[in-house]
């Protein structure tokens, strides 16, 4: 038989023979959440200072305690800390090597606390800081937007419903709703933030624990807005987690939205824009090419942020309370969810404010495709037409503009008033790009001055955040 001492020494007491070592390694989270080592040490500086206040530990103990957990950051900083599968986790390993050079103080660290309230503590410390990393980059990205579309405030491109020309905008007004999406992002963001700034530690394994804490005072010291309400759910949960998750779906969902148009509008076929070389890359065999990399692998990278919201979700998924070990599984999709997260803002906030348009190939296109039907259509009602009936005449000029190759700009008086002798010389204001767009004159409209209105107000949002 095995040794018993090759168990684990946090909880090896009750048990007759060691580990597996399959199982050692299976059950072991230590390769990957050590990367929580910054937050759990900060959490164990809280709770050591707690037990102190309360008379749990002596103020030497406590000295300690701080010592040893400062050598030991410095040591994992310093990358000499050493891990071990054994000890099997991020809390245990810090907890061995604290032990290991204060003796006594360090076995008293653990009173009072269960890994279950601790890893709930790390996690939630450790995305805050996230969130707040997160969240200057996409005020980064979101200001990158509003120079663009202020330099873009008069180009007019055509705007689009099924891919399909349908009426001219400006671009200004197209990269503007692209930061309405970020801004609701950014919302969501602050109110995952906010749900999760509550504090676990207390919880123990599930139940709370015996000894007179004080919660109020480690949630204070760890920056968090209140202590937990109900220990079960502090330490079954894991929902902060998953809104992370969702949040950072939608926001992908969004940027591969916008990369999709930049990788249409980088084609030959479109034409509109210019990334520059350094955000692309070449083919090994074509020459000529220059692929659009970037926004194809933020395109790309929504597949696998969606799936660890599935993962999360299917993990969370009839769980019964409390804690279980199925709950270690969360920490692989968050984290690779907040990497790609910041890899993606990264790239759109470098690569947003150096595009290049070309405005006169999306005048161009705008041309094509009868995009001011609609207002040759409102041009006949405002004449006293029925809709309906102008709908009727604009398309029968339309299909005669097909016929002949002409934009209904081209035609002449004449050839429109075959379609409705209503039609005067006027109508030719309505029919020019400038005309169309200016037109679109409200709250929300396309018209360049509607556009730089949004981006100042816009601006003065972010100025308060
Ligand atoms: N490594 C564990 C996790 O990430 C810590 C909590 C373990 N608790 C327990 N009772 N086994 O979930």
């Amino acid at each position: 038989m095995s040794n018993p001492k090759d168990t684990n020494q946090a909880w090896g007491g009750r048990f007759s023979e060691a580990t597996d070592a399959f199982v050692a390694r299976f059950t072991a989270s230590v390769n990957f959440d050590q990367r929580l080592a910054h937050h759990d040490i900060q959490g164990s500086l809280a709770h050591a200072a707690m037990l102190t206040h309360i008379g749990v530990l002596t103020k030497d103990e406590l000295h300690a305690i701080q010592a040893g957990l400062g050598e030991i950051l410095t040591e994992i900083e310093n990358g000499t800390f050493e891990w071990s599968i054994a000890l099997e986790d991020v809390h245990m390993n810090v907890e061995a090597a604290l032990t290991a050079k204060i003796g006594v103080a360090g076995k008293k660290l653990h009173t009072g606390r269960s890994r279950n309230d601790q890893v709930a503590t790390d996690i939630r410390l450790w995305l805050r800081d996230e969130i707040d990393a997160i969240n200057a980059e996409l005020l980064r990205l979101q200001r990158g937007i509003l120079d663009l579309a202020e330099r873009e405030a008069n180009t007019i491109m055509p705007g689009f419903t099924h891919l399909q020309t349908a009426q001219p905008i400006t671009f200004g007004h197209h990269l503007m709703a692209w930061f309405e999406m970020l801004v609701r992002d950014f919302g969501r963001l602050q109110d995952c933030r906010k749900r999760l700034n509550q504090s676990p530690l207390g919880s123990a394994a599930l139940a709370g624990t015996t000894y007179p804490i004080n919660r109020e005072m480690t949630a204070e010291l760890l920056g968090f807005d209140s202590p937990t309400k109900n220990s079960l759910d502090s330490v079954g949960d894991r929902d902060f987690a998953i809104e992370f998750c969702a949040f950072a779906s939608i926001l992908l969902t969004h940027l591969s939205r916008a990369s999709e148009e930049l990788i249409l509008w980088t084609s030959a076929q479109f034409n509109f824009i210019e990334i520059p070389d350094r955000f692309c890359t070449g083919s090994s065999i074509m020459p000529q090419k220059k692929n659009p990399d970037v926004p194809e692998l933020v395109r790309g990278k929504t597949g696998r942020v969606n799936g660890h919201l599935i993962a999360l979700l299917t993990l969370m998924k009839s769980q019964p309370l409390a804690y279980n070990k199925d709950n270690q599984e969360d920490k692989e999709p968050l984290f690779d969810t907040v990497d790609t997260v910041k890899d993606c803002l990264r790239a759109f906030a470098d690569m947003i404010p150096a595009l290049q348009s070309k405005p006169e190939n999306m005048n161009e296109a705008a041309l094509r495709g009868f995009s001011t039907a609609t207002d040759l259509a409102d041009y006949l009602v405002r004449k006293g037409i029925p809709f309906r009936d102008s709908h009727e005449i604009v398309g029968k000029s339309v299909a005669y503009g097909l016929a002949e190759n002409k934009d209904l700009s081209e035609m002449t008086l004449a050839e429109l008033q075959v379609f409705s002798e209503i039609i005067e010389d006027d109508v030719f204001d309505v029919l020019t790009l400038e005309g169309s767009v200016a037109a679109r004159n409200h709250i929300g409209g396309t018209a360049p001055n509607q556009v730089r209105a949004a981006i100042t107000a816009a601006r003065e949002t972010l100025k308060s955040l």
